[in-house]
This record gives C-alpha cells, sequence and structure tokens, in this order.
C-alpha cells in the first residue's frame, strides 16, 4: 500500500479504496476524492469546506499555524515594504514581478482604464443620498457588464487580460464616486499623472475650486505610502469567501464583472471584508478601557451574540501577519498626522486583554488584518462605511487573478456542491381545501 494514498474503508459492505494524496509545493497534502461517489456511493459532507480544497492554485500561500503568508513566493513582509500596489497587482495576475518597462506600462494601462463611461457614472444619481456606499459598488460594477458584454470573449486570453485591467482601473474611480455621490459632492475624473492611490484620494477629497493633490497641494507621502501598504495587504488571501464566490460564479461562463460583483456581495458581511467597518463600531461601542474586561466576557459567552470584531480567523491559529505590519503602521500615521486616537488606545488595551485570556488562548483567536486597518483609514479621513469599500479596490487585484487562473486551467468544471438532504420524504399533493 502506497504512503501516498488514503484508504477510505466503506464499513457497511467491507469496500476499500485507496485515493491518491496529492502534493502542493507547500502545504498540507490533499486527497482526491473525486470518484468517492462513483466508488463508495457517498458523498463528503464540509459545510464551511473546513477542510476542502476546491482547486488548485499558484496565486497565494498561507500557513495558518505559522502566520505565513505568500504572494506568488514572495513574503508579504518585503512587498508591503518595497513595493506599489499596482506591482503587486501586477504580480498576483501574471505570475512575475514586472521589470521597470512592464511596470510603466501597466500603470500607463491602469490609468488609461480608470475613467468610467458618462452612462456608468449617471447610475450613482438612481440611488439615494444615504446608500450604503458597499451598495452602490456592488451595482455599479455589476453594471459594468451592461457595457462590456456582447464584444467580451472571456475564452480569448488577451480579451480577459483587458478585461482584468479595467477592473483594477475602474474599481478606484467607482468607489470615490459612491463616497462622492453619499456627501452631495460632484464627481472628480481621474487624473493619468497621479500614482493608483494618489490618484483615488485626489478623486475622493478635492473640492470644486482646488485639487486635493498637485505640485501646490501635497498631502505627506507617508499617507500615501499607508494607503498604499493596506492596498497590498489587502490584495489577494487564497480561497476567502469572496475570491470562492469570484470563482464559483465564473465556473459557470458568467460575464466577469458580473462575477467580480458577486465578490464585492460576499465581501461586504461583518464575517469577511465588513470587519473592518465592524471594528470600528465595536470600539466605539465599547467606549473605553474600563469596558474592556465587560465586553471580552460577552464575546465569551456564547448566548451573547457580540463577537469581538477584527479577531480569529479561519486559517491563521498563530497569528495573522498583515496585523502585526498594520499595527506598526498605526504608530506612524497616527504620529504623522499628529492624531492621538482614543480608539487606537483602545484597540491596544483591547488586544493586550484578549490576547491574556484563556478564552481567545484556547481557541487560538488573534487580531486579523481588519482589527487595526480601520485607524489608518480614520486618520487617513476615510469614513468608517467606506471602510469595506476600500477592501474591495484592493481585493479586486485577487479576484481578477484568481478569475484568469480558473479560465487558463483546461477543463475547469462548474462549481456544484452536493447536499445532505434531511427534507421530507417523497409525498403526495394535496389539494388546498383538504390541507
Ligand atoms: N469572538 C469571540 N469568539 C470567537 C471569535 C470572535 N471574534 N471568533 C471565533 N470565536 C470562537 C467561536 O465562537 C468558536 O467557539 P466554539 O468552538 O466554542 O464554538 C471558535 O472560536 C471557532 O470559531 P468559528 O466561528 O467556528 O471559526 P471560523 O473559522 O468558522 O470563523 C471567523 C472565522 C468568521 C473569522 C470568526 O473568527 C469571526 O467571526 N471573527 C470575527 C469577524 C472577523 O473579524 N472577520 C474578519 C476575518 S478576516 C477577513 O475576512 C478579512
Amino acid at each position: 500500500m502506497s504512503n501516498d494514498t488514503l484508504l477510505v474503508r466503506h464499513n457497511a459492505t467491507g469496500k476499500e479504496v485507496e485515493y491518491p494524496l496529492l502534493k502542493g509545493s507547500l502545504g498540507a497534502d490533499t486527497v482526491d476524492i473525486r470518484s468517492l461517489n462513483k466508488d463508495l456511493g457517498c458523498f463528503t459532507y464540509d459545510p464551511g469546506f473546513i477542510a476542502t480544497a476546491a482547486c488548485k492554485s499558484k496565486i497565494t500561500y498561507i500557513d495558518g499555524d505559522n502566520g505565513i503568508l505568500l504572494y506568488r513566493g514572495y513574503p508579504i513582509e518585503q512587498l508591503a515594504e518595497n513595493c506599489e500596489f499596482t506591482e503587486v497587482a501586477y504580480l498576483l495576475m501574471n505570475g512575475e514581478l514586472p521589470n521597470a518597462v512592464q511596470l510603466r506600462d501597466f500603470n500607463e494601462e491602469i490609468s488609461d482604464r480608470a475613467i468610467i463611461h458618462e452612462a456608468l457614472r449617471k447610475f450613482f444619481d438612481g440611488f439615494h443620498y444615504d446608500a450604503h456606499p458597499m451598495a452602490m459598488l456592488v451595482g455599479v460594477v455589476g453594471s459594468l457588464s451592461a457595457f462590456y458584454h456582447s464584444d467580451l470573449n472571456i475564452k480569448d486570453p488577451a480579451s480577459r487580460m483587458i478585461c482584468a485591467t479595467r477592473l483594477i482601473g475602474k474599481m478606484p474611480t467607482i468607489a470615490a464616486a459612491s463616497y462622492r455621490h453619499s456627501i452631495g459632492r460632484p464627481f472628480v475624473y481621474p487624473r493619468m499623472d497621479l500614482s493608483y492611490c494618489e490618484n483615488f484620494l485626489n478623486m475622493m477629497f478635492s473640492r470644486s475650486s482646488q485639487n486635493y493633490i498637485d505640485q501646490e497641494h501635497y498631502i505627506d507621502p507617508n499617507l500615501v505610502q499607508a494607503l498604499n501598504l493596506l492596498f497590498i495587504l489587502h490584495a489577494d488571501h487564497e480561497q476567502n469567501a469572496s475570491t470562492s464566490t469570484v470563482r464559483m460564479a465564473g465556473s459557470t461562463g458568467a460575464n466577469p464583472y458580473a462575477c467580480v460583483a458577486a465578490g464585492i456581495a460576499a465581501l461586504w458581511g461583518p464575517a469577511h471584508g465588513g470587519a473592518n467597518e465592524a471594528v470600528l463600531n465595536m470600539l466605539a461601542q465599547i467606549g473605553s478601557v474600563e469596558n474592556v474586561p465587560k465586553y471580552i466576557a460577552k464575546a465569551k459567552d456564547h448566548d451573547d451574540p457580540f463577537r469581538l470584531m477584527g479577531f480569529g480567523h479561519r486559517v491563521y491559529k498563530n497569528f495573522d501577519p498583515r496585523a502585526t505590519i498594520i499595527r506598526k503602521t498605526c504608530y506612524e500615521v497616527l504620529s504623522r498626522t499628529n492624531t492621538n486616537d482614543p480608539l487606537f488606545e483602545l484597540a491596544l488595551a483591547l488586544e493586550e486583554y484578549a490576547l491574556k485570556d484563556e478564552y481567545f488562548i484556547e481557541k487560538k483567536l488573534y487580531p486579523n488584518v481588519d482589527f487595526y486597518s480601520g485607524i489608518i483609514y480614520k486618520a487617513l479621513h476615510i469614513p468608517v462605511e467606506m471602510f469595506t469599500v476600500m477592501f474591495a479596490i484592493a481585493r479586486t487585484a485577487g479576484w481578477i487573478s484568481h478569475w484568469l487562473e480558473m479560465m487558463e486551467e483546461p477543463g475547469t468544471p462548474i462549481s456544484r456542491p452536493r447536499q445532505l438532504y434531511v427534507g421530507p420524504p417523497r409525498r403526495d399533493y394535496t389539494a388546498v381545501n383538504n390541507r
């Protein structure tokens, strides 16, 4: 019997089948059970995909026990320290870091694609002023499919690349437009002379009479750098809920802009990307350091719906390396902006208290990427309702890279999980008057 197999025995029939263990370049072996139903007449039950690999991927690797995150093999710490966001987006999409000419061309293409059709811009007028920016984002990104559908050939690699750069280019424009609409200010057009992050900040905060960023008015470059860092840290995270949603929608051959809109919808929930907004709301609710023990007790109480937002992760069972980088950046950003944010003090106290608590130690619950990211966004004057939108801008690079990877893979099957049916057995219809 091979060491590279897993033996499954059906005790009712005594039938035994050996299943191959697939070896990745890193990480745990994965048992290939695709023929299980044919062999033994049963399915696997794994709600939430706790132990299920749904695809092969070369993009991102996470070692949750050791707090390691690699994009295309590069440690997140090195990319965060040295790269601009678009460089990382190129890496995720293409598999290799760009050389100087490739990066310049990629940046030009992204800038060139930042403008949105005037008809798409008018979609915002249909939203009430107090619509949540994520609601606008999911709707408007989905609407891109109405502009790019008939001439889109998802079987053509060049056409797929155009779609990918178009999404990365337009996402900040759509995101900033959703904010401008919510505060009743006119839309600001993207500028080709600014970097990705500068351009976004300029579209967010320019006044009618004055650009937010130009030669006379330039904000602290370290703040642009902080935004760049957050975008890099959020760019990809292998098969998380939103990326899996994009892949699942994409597996049907659907329009990729609609697939990314599906990813945005999945991201919005507080258990996923909505956690950054939820963390700030939670810190405001806790209010002050003396209330920390009371709220920790609530988080531990299974009868209380309160959870420590920004804590815990499906994969990280040691620490989230992104949280470590962001915590350090918080100190730098708050000091550069001369911000004395009591919520940061509170977050630090909450983390310290939780990490000493037996419940959090035993369940291996650590701060995740979103525990501190909101403190930086707040210092950059990004409103709380925009936090998950910020996440979506960055994660678009990951979503579309996974979509590209899936489309390149020959014979990718439609994603179609099975179920354990626990409803009523077959029964006969009874007429309404007889019920
Ligand atoms: N506060 C209190 N208890 C928690 C928390 C938390 N934040 N997270 C997990 N637990 C407890 C659970 O109650 C459970 O306890 P039990 O074993 O006694 O039932 C145990 O820890 C395991 O938690 P699960 O929810 O089963 O773990 P899962 O992997 O399914 O969920 C998740 C991970 C959704 C991230 C969860 O930790 C959570 O809800 N955290 C808060 C929301 C959050 O920060 N989400 C952002 C994640 S990062 C991202 O997506 C960008």
